[in-house]
């Protein structure tokens, strides 16, 4: 069987984030649908007049699962939008719910300044949301161009731009590698740090394209070898992962008619491989 690839803009690759938000697109607005609720509920049993601390309250869906079981909720997030959003959504529940902006690595401190002294349970779903991703301003969009911001608490100063444009090499690649398990982390890093020498990233949209053309290389690269070598090993060890046969040893690029024809191709690079 062929396997046909095409490094392409962003609108090609495949992945949760982005399949996420296509699917966004053909809903009404939500702001986020919970993810497991029940087995949430379930799971915690949080005791009726319990107080439970939800850490990252988003759209508010979990929040207000929990409050249905009879427990209170301290509804925390760090973005203003979210916690306005659910302040409203769950004005209904009256005091048995205190929204605030916060960092839940400060959840102890807010616990503290209301007057709690114990809890019953804590919750936390970490990621982004969909409004988040939703919204090209924030920056988190893979989909739509947007600044390269990524805040979630917009009082902090700290830009994914500067992030990108002012870390070295090294720390870009720990950021992959710890936060995102990104095996091709060193590459991308050193991609990012050629490229911001011409001209620095501004927006989310040419970041993903120049990210992605790495993530693509690398995956074909590593599975078509079958035979893999680090300096600390005593001999090359099997590939486990090796089930690819490249057929094409250099992406094949359109010609100078089909780009003169259709400038969006001049990116594309078509890599094909046998599944072995
Ligand atoms: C996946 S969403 C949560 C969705 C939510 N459970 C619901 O039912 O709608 C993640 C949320 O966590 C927030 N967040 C991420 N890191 C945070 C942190 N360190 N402190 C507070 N909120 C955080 C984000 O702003 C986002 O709104």
């Amino acid at each position: 069987m062929n396997t046909l690839l095409f490094e392409r803009p962003v609108w090609f690759a495949t992945g949760p984030l982005i399949l996420e938000e296509e699917a966004q697109e053909m809903e009404d607005f939500i702001y986020h649908r919970p993810v497991l609720a029940e087995e949430v509920v379930e799971l915690l049993a949080p005791k009726p007049g319990s107080l439970v601390v939800d850490g990252t309250c988003g759209g508010g869906g979990h929040t207000e699962a929990l409050l249905r079981t009879g427990a209170d909720v301290l509804a925390l997030d760090q973005d203003p939008d979210a916690v306005q959003h659910v302040t409203e959504q769950l004005a209904q529940f009256g005091r048995r719910v205190a929204v605030q902006q916060a960092n839940f690595r400060h959840a102890h401190k807010v616990l503290d300044e209301l007057g709690f002294g114990k809890i019953g349970g804590a919750f936390l779903d970490l990621g982004v949301s969909s409004r988040q991703l939703e919204n090209a301003e924030r920056g988190f969009s893979l989909m739509r161009n947007g600044p390269l911001d990524m805040r979630m608490d917009p009082r902090n100063e700290l830009t994914a731009a500067t992030v990108v444009n002012e870390y070295s090499g090294e720390q870009l690649t720990h950021l992959f590698r710890e936060l995102g398990e990104e095996p091709a982390a060193r590459r991308v890093a050193s991609l990012i740090v050629k490229m911001r020498k011409t001209s620095p990233f501004r927006e989310t949209l040419p970041l993903a394209r120049a990210i992605e053309k790495v993530i693509v290389k690398n995956f074909f690269r590593y599975h078509s070898r079958e035979w893999l070598d680090r300096p600390e090993w005593p001999a090359p060890q099997r590939n486990p992962n090796y089930d690819l046969k490249l057929i094409t040893a250099k992406p094949v690029e359109p010609s100078e008619d089909e780009q003169r024809i259709n400038p969006r191709s001049r990116t594309a690079k078509l890599r094909v491989a046998a599944k072995i």
